[in-house]
């Protein structure tokens, strides 16, 4: 195999992982702790009690780690979004309220936020190139999200975007643009589309995802999209958990990835030095 054909499978690789079918996880079925089940009937934020978080993405790699860490929260109460509701139930649990909807199809977006307060997004092109590839997803899709969003008065948006978004990634963000239907490009406009809305957001640029467990080594909070790293899927979850009312994360697109010699649990204290986008 000659360097260039190893660059490539190396890539095709990282690709698969990134957009290509949702391996299927053990499923999260617990019953959901009091306070947490929804009527699927409230129609503005409510005013007392946890907060309604929708999690868009709720199927996917990251969005089943977000349910198993928010699920036991008492500050919040979990809605969780999907294209296909029964397969949801079947494929991850019936022990929460799903509702439907598909970003690529705005009119359903509006009953899937309506009460919402905060919205988890780990949502992503499932094909190269047609209706759910990264241009419909991770552009026109965020720019729904978004726009429902502010439409029922959403507190924070959290994106889970991708390192290599800002700086185009390189060599390796041109292999994967070539490969994945240009999908740092397009999320790099909804990113542009989400900051210049006026929803207050935290945009989450992680490293190459992996399926290891969460919490083994410390992370990394940085601006500027240099370098580059890996990170869990669960320590993902984690930091985008963390913003979530977070006035320090609040306005700031940051990357994460690990960091061998960071303590555990020092990123919690990290988002302090992060500095709000420019307006
Ligand atoms: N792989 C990497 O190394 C890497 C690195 C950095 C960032 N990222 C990005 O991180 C994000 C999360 O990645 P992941 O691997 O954890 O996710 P994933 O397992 O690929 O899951 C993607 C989720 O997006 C949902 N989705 C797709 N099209 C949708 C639509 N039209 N409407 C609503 N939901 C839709 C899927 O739902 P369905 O069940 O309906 O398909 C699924 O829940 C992605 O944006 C990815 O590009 C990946």
């Amino acid at each position: 195999m000659t360097g260039w054909q190893q660059v490539l499978r190396v890539t095709t690789l990282a690709l698969s992982t990134a957009l290509g079918s949702i391996a299927l996880a053990q499923s999260v079925a617990q019953p959901v702790p009091s306070g947490h089940t929804l009527t699927g009937e409230l129609t503005k934020p409510q005013a007392s009690g946890p907060a309604v978080v929708l999690v868009a993405g709720a199927t996917g790699r990251t969005g089943r780690l977000l349910l198993e860490q928010l699920r036991k929260d008492p500050r919040y109460a979990l809605r969780l979004m999907a294209r296909d509701v029964e397969a949801a139930r079947r494929n991850v649990s019936k022990d929460y309220l799903w509702v439907a909807g598909d970003v690529t199809r705005p009119e359903t977006l509006a009953p899937a936020l309506s009460g919402v307060s905060l919205v988890l997004v780990a949502i992503g092109g499932t094909e190269r190139s047609g209706p759910n590839s990264p241009e419909f997803v991770d552009f026109g899709g965020v720019k729904n999200l978004t726009d429902a969003a502010r439409t029922a008065g959403v507190r924070q948006l959290v994106l889970e975007s991708s390192m290599g978004v800002g700086s185009g990634g390189g060599l390796l963000g041109m292999m994967l643009n070539l490969l994945s239907g240009d999908a740092l490009k397009w999320k790099a406009k909804g990113e542009a589309h989400l900051r210049a809305s006026g929803v207050p957001y935290t945009i989450v640029r992680p490293g190459g995802l992996t399926d290891d467990p969460g919490g083994q080594t410390g992370l990394v909070l940085q601006q500027g999209d240099e370098g580059s790293g890996r990170i869990a899927r669960a320590d993902v979850a984690a930091v985008m958990i963390a913003t979530l009312d977070n006035p320090d994360a609040l306005d700031r697109t940051f990357e994460v990835i690990e960091d061998d010699k960071a303590p555990r649990e020092a990123w919690r204290t990290g988002f302090s030095a992060l500095k709000p986008d420019p307006r």
